[in-house]
């Protein structure tokens, strides 16, 4: 008898802020990039996708539906990503008649982020490692989350460092058939305790230019690129791994800070030049300045994706100093805004103004897990869409 069943699986996955960025590719089509990078992974509690895959016979194609609109997947990186899963699973399927062929049934995929999309918030980071850990767990493949980081790599670069938790490494790798660039752990979250990130959004509009035809334009005319991606990157790949190792901030604030800028100069020395960065940006630049001159030490350390949003990254025990520079109400974001600029002398009034103005949203977050899998599915068990 045929098999009509709807197999389902579900995870989430966590958004991840690169502390040395990924600016450049040097195979556009497998998605290799120019440098290493290192991230740190949110926590899912504040930002997160939450992915159902699903397959059956009975579903007549492949879909995607992202945040309630369905999604064109006829994109080569989409498509990378179901082949390698739908290979790894035929695999299976070949070394073990008994199993259910799931490699040949349409697949229905549903996600929702808990967060604005393209708001520069690695959405595409999250997206992609949520699908390629939700297929993984419908098809039960055995891979490790460095196998599975090859897959999401092709779908998003930044999403290969999504299927760890706490602190990660995205080695670039030499092979030409990009198999040996994928992601590691650096440490874990638990590692460094207190550490935090407080993201300020200064725009939750989908981005200018995309990362993607950015670095395209970057790896193209800059000749800064060049000195970025020979010395300076390596340098600061070091250096990060020794300071996440040792929990010593003041050096992991000073290399972020540094690669933020190194990557931005590389966007401004793109001809015609990429801005990223907005007044709003700049004046959370300003603030953190500030914040760590009335320290008397590196408190704080700011760093900027391919959008206007500040991530801050803290350490709880200086929580007071940080936020209290931003937020008049500690642990509670509705008197933000009001109290920007609020402690006596840390933020010059002209800074705090623009930070009131400008500053649509604020996030207190922390550093968190790798993808957990979940019964919270977004599709029925007859293989409907679920009413939300
Ligand atoms: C500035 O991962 O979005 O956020 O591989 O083309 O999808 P594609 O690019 P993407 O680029 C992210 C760039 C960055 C830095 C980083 O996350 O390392």
């Amino acid at each position: 008898m045929a098999d009509t069943s709807v197999y389902r699986a579900g995870t989430t996955a966590p958004v991840n802020i690169a502390v040395v960025k990924y600016w450049g590719k040097r195979d556009a089509k497998l998605n290799l990039p120019t440098n290493s990078s290192i991230s740190v992974t949110l926590s899912q509690a504040d930002l997160r996708t939450l992915t159902t895959a699903s397959c059956s016979t009975t579903f007549t194609e492949d879909s995607l539906t992202l945040n309630g609109e369905v999604s064109d997947i006829s994109g080569a990186r989409t498509q990378a990503c179901f082949r390698e899963l739908r290979a790894r699973r035929a695999a299976l399927e070949a070394a073990n008649a008994s199993l259910p062929k799931l490699s040949t049934m349409p697949l229905k995929i549903v996600s929702e982020n808990n967060f604005p999309t393209a708001a520069g918030l690695a959405s595409s980071a999250a997206g992609f490692a949520a699908l390629v850990q939700a297929i993984a767990n419908l098809y039960e493949l055995p891979d490790s989350p460095s196998d599975l980081s090859l897959i999401a790599r092709q779908g998003s670069g930044s999403a290969c460092r999504s299927l760890f938790g706490g602190y990660v490494a995205w080695r670039m790798g030499d092979k030409e058939d990009g198999s040996d660039s994928k992601a590691d752990l650096v440490a874990e979250a638990s590692h460094w305790p207190g550490m935090r990130a407080l993201i300020l959004v200064a725009s939750a509009a989908k981005k200018g230019v995309s990362s993607t035809s950015g670095m395209q334009q970057t790896v193209a005319t800059s000749g800064l690129f060049k000195e970025r991606i020979e010395r300076i990157v390596p340098d600061n790949m070091a250096a990060m791994e020794d300071a996440i190792h040792n929990r010593n901030f003041e050096k992991f604030a000073e290399v972020s800070m540094r690669d933020s800028n190194s990557f931005h100069a590389c966007c401004a020395d793109t001809y015609p030049p990429i801005f990223y960065m907005n007044d709003v940006s700049r004046a959370a630049i300003r603030a953190v300045e500030s914040i760590n001159a009335k320290a008397g030490k590196t408190i704080a350390a700011y760093t900027f994706d391919a959008g206007p949003n500040c991530v801050v990254y803290y350490l709880d025990e200086n929580k007071d100093a940080v936020l209290g520079a931003f937020v008049e109400t500690l642990g509670s974001t509705s008197g933000w805004k009001a109290g920007i600029g609020a402690q006596v002398g840390v933020l010059d009034e002209t800074v705090a103004e623009i930070l009131r103005d400008g500053v649509t949203r604020v996030i207190m977050t922390g550093v968190g897990e790798g993808p957990i899998k979940t019964d919270e599915f977004l599709i029925e068990a007859n293989g409907e869409t679920a009413k939300r």
